[in-house]
């Protein structure tokens, strides 16, 4: 990680390569639409100001509502559904607040969509839509962190005794037991198989992807009803990755190092076909959560003097704001392999909304290889400000946001 901002293109690299580093540093095991709309739906702009706690026939309509156009409105009377303290079961990597964050507007920023509204996130009406099912987020630390967003988001109305945990290296199992719900997480960081999936190889160019590969990670994905997958900031190492495909009787020589965005949607479409052959779309919903911007410029964002995102506590305000953190062109390889997909899959296109939110990142209030930065490494936060995770309760809350709409209209 020693880097310093240098020239630009250079720049961008080391901040790639930096930034994987960084994220694989940071992870422990420790731990064709298919929404069916009533009928007649009502859509006139007076919806917005209906209580949605009471009105059960509002009608959220993912096809009519870009969730792209939008924006960030402050509202200190908005209370996030819980905290780090109130709830059990957050990784000390996104509790920013018992680590020592000391601004809190960053919690009260409520994401309103320009054409329609939002619902507000229900817990009990989520666990009624789980009662009896499984949900199950798979993907790297960022899909970590949005499993642990749900499970906080239902945990404050489940009493004590009505749930357990149950952790393991890559599968982890939440239960609410009046429900019979679960809500899991599966540790997938490529979705495809890697030299690197239960070991982390911190040194990126040791990795090697097995991209045509994912039946030993896949077979656990069967017969759960909703699978939300992601998979991004893994494959951004550096502009080559190491990849593999047929048989591997060469050992690990047998590899070919291929543009990044190439070996994406290699690894991709491996998952699609997996999918499309194993799942049954009247079953199972699936659902794929967009790159999650990483924010290391703060020349992007007009902030020549900063540091990544340190000490950041505004989101950006101005429209359609897009930095070097998310990448267009493998964006484009999600669209393109999903679009081809004869199981639908529902995007939760969480970019643009996260784009904005450089002041949602869990920065120098984290942890690092399980223990807490010391104040040294906080006092240098070019190279330990965590500009790829979210502070909890945050940003991943309004991605589960979006998630329950899908799921309940
Ligand atoms: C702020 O949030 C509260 C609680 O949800 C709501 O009643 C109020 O109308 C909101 N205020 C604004 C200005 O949106
Ligand atoms: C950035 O720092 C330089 C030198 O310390 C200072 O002159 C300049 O005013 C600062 N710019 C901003 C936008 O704060
Ligand atoms: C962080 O921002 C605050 C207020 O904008 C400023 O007073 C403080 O000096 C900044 N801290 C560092 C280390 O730059
Ligand atoms: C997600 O939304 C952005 C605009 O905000 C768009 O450019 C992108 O193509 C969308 N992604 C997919 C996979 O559709």
């Amino acid at each position: 990680m020693g880097t310093s901002r240098g020239k630009v293109p250079l720049s961008i690299i080391t901040i790639i390569i930096c930034t994987f580093t960084f994220v694989a540093l940071l992870i422990s095991f420790s731990s064709s639409n298919i929404f069916r709309f009533k009928s007649c739906p009502r859509r006139d702009s007076g919806d917005r100001n209906v209580d949605y706690e009471e009105d059960d026939g509002f009608e959220f309509d993912p096809d009519e509502c870009s969730l792209s156009h939008g924006k960030w409105v402050f509202n200190r009377s908005i209370k996030p559904l819980y905290s780090d303290r109130s709830c059990p079961f957050l990784d000390r990597q996104f509790s920013c607040v018992k680590n020592g964050r000391p601004d809190s507007d960053y919690r009260h920023w409520e994401w309103q969509p320009d054409d329609c509204a939002l619902p507000r996130f229900d817990p009990k009406k989520a666990l009624r839509k789980l009662k009896g099912k499984r949900l199950m987020f798979v993907g790297d630390s960022l899909q970590r962190g949005q499993w642990q967003s749900f499970v906080c988001l239902v945990d404050s109305v489940i009493p004590k005794g009505k749930k357990s945990m149950k952790r393991g290296r890559v599968h982890t199992v939440f239960k609410a037991k009046e429900y019979d719900a679960t809500i899991e997480f599966y540790w997938a960081p490529f979705l495809v198989e890697s030299n690197t999936d239960l070991k982390v190889i911190a040194d990126s160019k040791k990795r090697i992807l097995k991209v045509d590969s994912v039946a030993k990670h896949a077979k656990h994905w069967i017969g759960v009803d909703f699978l939300v997958f992601n998979t991004y900031v893994w494959w951004m190492s550096g502009l080559k990755l190491k990849s593999m495909w047929g048989s591997f009787a060469n050992g690990e020589e047998g590899y070919e190092e291929l543009d990044t965005h190439v070996s994406y949607r290699i690894g991709l479409k491996t998952w699609a076909n997996w999918v499309d052959s194993n799942i049954n779309p009247k079953k199972t919903r699936v659902f794929f959560t967009t790159m999650s911007p990483l924010h290391h410029r703060s020349a992007d964002w007009g902030n020549q003097n900063g540091t990544k995102c340190f000490n950041e506590t505004q989101p950006i305000l101005k429209r359609q704001y897009w930095g070097s953190g998310s990448n267009k062109q493998m964006m484009s390889v999600v669209a393109s392999v999903v679009r081809r997909m004869k199981v639908p899959v529902t995007l939760i296109n969480i970019t643009q909304l996260s784009e904005y939110r450089v002041d949602g990142h869990t920065s120098i209030y984290t942890e690092l290889g399980g223990k807490l930065l010391t104040e040294k490494e906080k006092a240098d936060p070019l190279h330990y400000a965590d500009c790829v995770h979210w502070c909890l309760p945050g940003v991943p809350d309004t991605w589960n946001r979006i998630l329950y709409a899908h799921l309940l209209f």
